[in-house]
């Protein structure tokens, strides 16, 4: 059974107050809230594991590579990967994105070329491809949404026909839609091209598997997941990584280094981790995935279903409320953007701070959608597994309460 109770004991920060009342985040698709578990972990590494990996010999210099490489073996395990040097650490999702947009891209992009994205992606997920376009002279070519925010399956099929790269998120940081990645890959490898992931707001709710959906690459950063920041993961197939030259240059990326000839590079996955690594945050990121697995990720996703049916429900109650995405709550994560008539998102998070409510507004890094949909910012309110449907209650009063004082 899913017991919120349960879970919210493990979240010390749930403690707190904020303006003298206790604390309602809803903004879990920024940043996850982190418990007890995660947060013990990383500082019983600091208190007794201590060394850097992959360099020392001494016992706890070992004992820190074995923890680090065993954090490895639970990402694979958690996404499905075959391998475990398929697994490459990087500080975030955005990072991962970059290290295929410079490694791959960069290498196999030639002017001409066509790399296809959707209106929905985070700026992670779009610039780095749009960038990656001008540098080469290719063709950036983006696909729209349905009315009901859904990546149009249509016209994905027929953008992507010739193209070379295509990438697209698992779930909208906006919309919430969760997209069938499975069928999307598909199509893009039906083109010959290279499929790529962006599951930074999917890998903490839905879960993953890379052998199904068949991905070249996937991305996530561990923080959403309740790890600790500075924690990010690339996962490529080892046919593509192989292909890759590394990203940074520097210690541990190398096998062979000589003043007269030309370096050799270190096998997977270390070619592309160069330097001393977050060593901490991976340690947290391996407690992060042990607790999410305890809860189990379907339990995860349905109770998400549950939240989100509960709350699109409860929004669609306040007049000149508008929520931006799917309206069917099995179609998407448990948050919803939306704007308000008269008033500005600053306002309207400005007013739900007052009551301890943590959500967030702006343009969530989606300029892209947000200019689609005519709207220039919206508040979003983010659910996690920590969330209680008397939030959603919560929200709605103070939600009203704002709409008051505006009118
Ligand atoms: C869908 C999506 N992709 C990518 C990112 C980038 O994540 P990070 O800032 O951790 O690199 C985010 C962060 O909000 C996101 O929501």
């Amino acid at each position: 059974m899913f017991d919120v109770d349960k879970i919210r004991k493990d979240f010390p920060i749930f403690n707190n107050k904020v303006n003298g009342k206790d604390l309602i985040y809803l903004d879990s698709a920024a940043t996850a809230q982190r418990p007890i578990q995660v947060i013990d972990s990383v500082t019983g590494f600091y208190k007794n594991k201590n060394a850097n990996v992959a360099r020392g010999l001494h016992t706890l210099a070992e004992e820190a590579t074995i923890s680090y490489e065993a954090v490895r073996e639970k990402v694979q395990k958690f996404i499905a990967a075959p391998d475990q040097k398929e697994i490459i650490f990087t500080r975030n999702a955005t990072e991962a994105a970059n290290l295929v947009m410079r490694a791959w891209g960069e290498k196999f992009i030639k002017k001409g070329d066509k790399i296809v994205t959707t209106i929905m992606e985070h700026h992670s997920d779009f610039v780095p491809w749009q960038q990656l376009a001008y540098k080469k002279g290719a063709e950036f070519v983006v696909v729209d949404i349905t009315e009901d925010g859904q990546i149009s399956e249509n016209e994905f099929e027929k953008k992507v026909k010739g193209a070379k790269f295509v990438a697209f998120s698992a779930a909208s940081n906006v919309l919430g839609t969760i997209t069938d990645s499975k069928k999307l890959c598909q199509i893009a490898h039906d083109q010959g091209a290279v499929c790529f992931i962006d599951g930074a707001q999917s890998v903490p709710s839905v879960k993953t598997n890379v052998k199904e959906s068949n991905c070249d690459f996937l991305i996530f950063s561990g923080h959403k997941l309740m790890a600790p920041f500075g924690s990010g993961v690339l996962y490529g197939k080892t046919e593509f990584l192989e292909q890759m030259d590394p990203f940074l240059y520097g210690g541990d990326m190398i096998r062979e280094v000589h003043a007269e000839r030309n370096s050799v590079w270190n096998e997977l996955p270390n070619k592309f981790e160069s330097g001393t690594p977050d060593v901490g945050a991976v340690i947290g990121l391996g407690a992060a995935i042990d607790y999410l697995n305890k809860i189990g990720m379907d339990k995860i996703t349905s109770y998400e279903h549950e939240l989100s049916s509960y709350l699109l429900n409860a929004l669609s109650g306040i007049n000149g409320l508008r929520v931006l995405g799917p309206t069917e709550p099995k179609k998407r994560l448990s948050l919803a953007a939306f704007s308000m008539e008269k008033i500005h998102p600053h306002d309207v998070s400005a007013l739900l701070d007052a009551d301890g409510i943590a959500v967030r507004s702006g343009h969530h890094c989606t300029m892209p959608l947000h200019e689609r949909l005519k709207v220039d910012a919206s508040t979003r309110a983010s659910f996690y597994i920590y969330n209680k449907k008397e939030e959603v209650d919560l929200l709605v009063q103070s939600l009203e309460r704002a709409k008051k004082i505006f009118s």
